[in-house]
């Protein structure tokens, strides 16, 4: 069942809150509910409105897959901790990358990774915390393109027919179901967050694994991820909606430069040698909430650094290419 749409035009913030505090606080009583932070807008805005209807019932996970971004589990929980939600970061990198292994096939990688998730390391907190409930950041978005069959997306359930209580062992409640992102912002601003989160670029919940086309392991998320830094301090001025590194699976033959040294020891003409390497994908969006987006026209410039700062300081990778598709027919994550 799909549940009605609140318009970011529409959306009340302070209503909204005082109206979601009630209900997380009227279903979770006097037990014990978990939550999983990522730093998202979406995860961020319900560990505040949590926080605010819970207290100490609360209890704030960060979970580290191994998949985030560079540095990320300490800096957004650090955040967190400033605003007096107690975040306790759970080490589950082999958990994900043995769940992962072997695994090429998209929808298959997005499967291991729910379930790793919800049933192994979820459920394993829930079992030792004794709480009932778990709260989550699912949006519409994320509802209608699970419902669409596009994409399954990590946190969608009931809509599908899944029980989580049956599956897992626990309730999911959803604050933010009947909001797009552009509702979750307003929310965040009004709950008091930073502009580093309410206006943070959307990063998917299987993380870095949804950008690594083909097998996913640690030494392919190392290369994603250090292609992720450049592109994100290259791209921070530019206003797009979200913006990516993705790593292929295909090689290609790129060619190295090779400084020779002549017999004295001094340096000889520089030899290009054949490279067998890898690939980057970078894509550019615009878009307002996720449903539709179309390639930023970047100037030629900034592709020409970023080609040029990915191959050289990427290990591995001879190309780079720049996604000129819009959304449809491409979807925004490659995976
Ligand atoms: P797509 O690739 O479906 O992405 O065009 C639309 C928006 O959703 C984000 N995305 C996800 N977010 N869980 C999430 O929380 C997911 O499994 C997921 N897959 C895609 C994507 O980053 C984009 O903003």
């Amino acid at each position: 069942m799909k549940s009605e749409e609140i318009k970011a035009t529409d959306l009340n913030p302070q209503q909204f809150i005082a109206k979601k505090i009630v209900q997380i606080s009227g279903a979770v009583g006097d037990e014990k509910a978990i939550n999983a932070l990522s730093g998202g807008v979406d995860s961020s805005t319900v560990t505040m409105l949590a926080h605010r209807a819970l207290g100490d019932k609360l209890l704030t996970y960060f979970i580290d897959h191994g998949l985030m971004r560079q540095d990320e589990p300490q800096q957004i929980s650090s955040l967190f901790r400033e605003f007096g939600v107690n975040v306790e970061i759970i080490d589950a990198k082999d958990k994900f990358f043995n769940a992962l292994k072997g695994i090429t096939d998209p929808e298959a990688k997005r499967e291991a990774i729910v379930q790793t998730f919800y049933k192994d390391v979820f459920g394993r907190l829930v079992r030792e915390s004794g709480a009932k409930h778990l709260l989550q950041g699912t949006i519409l978005t994320d509802v209608d393109e699970t419902l669409a069959g596009i994409k399954r997306q990590h946190n969608v359930f009931e809509q599908l027919g899944i029980d989580p209580e049956q599956s897992f062992g626990y309730k999911i409640i959803e604050p933010l179901i009947q909001l797009r992102k552009d509702g979750v912002r307003k929310v965040a601003v009004a709950l008091g967050l930073p502009e580093s989160i309410y206006n943070r670029m959307p990063f998917l919940g299987p993380a870095l694994a949804g950008r690594v086309i083909g097998e996913v392991t640690p030494e392919r998320i190392k290369t994603v991820r250090q292609a992720t830094i450049i592109t994100e301090q290259e791209l921070a001025n530019t206003p797009a909606f979200q913006y990516m590194a993705i790593l292929h699976a295909d090689k290609v033959t790129g060619m190295r430069a090779c400084l020779p040294t002549g017999k004295n020891g001094n340096l000889t003409a520089v030899r290009q040698v054949r490279d067998y390497g890898s690939q980057i994908e970078i894509r550019c969006w615009e878009s307002i909430d996720a449903r539709t987006a179309t390639p930023t026209r970047l100037h030629w410039k900034i592709l020409d650094r970023l080609a040029k700062r990915i191959t050289t300081e990427v290990s591995g990778i001879v190309s780079v290419t720049y996604n000129i598709t819009p959304k449809p027919p491409s979807t925004m994550e490659a995976v």
